[in-house]
């Protein structure tokens, strides 16, 4: 699947994956802001990004534990996702992440 990344510096990067988490994916392609402190186990949040509004159903709903995550994190939104948790799968072709501050 094509991933884009919207890193911080408002640039555009274009990764493309077939398995593993999109935390995995941006660490492998240096997609800076994402950094899998935890390993992709769900208790770091440094692997925050923000979904597109309309995509939101191909990146599915965070779990609860996910959510308790992100509550502590800063800029939470209705379109938070810890990206370790999600995995890459054809689905998700053409979903584009912002990563968050
Ligand atoms: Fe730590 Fe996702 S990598 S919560």
């Amino acid at each position: 699947a094509k991933i884009t990344f919207i890193t911080q510096d408002n640039i555009s990067v274009v990764v493309e994956g077939q398995s593993g988490s999109l935390m995995a994916l941006a660490v492998e392609n240096g997609i800076k802001g994402i950094d899998g402190d935890c390993g992709g186990v769900c208790s770091c949040a440094t692997c925050h990004v923000h979904v597109q509004a309309d995509q939101m159903q191909l990146a599915g709903e965070a779990s609860e534990i996910e959510k308790d995550m992100l509550e502590l994190d800063d800029n939470v939104s209705e379109f938070s996702r810890l990206c370790c948790q999600i995995e890459i799968s054809d689905a998700l072709d053409g979903i584009v992440l912002t990563v968050a501050n």
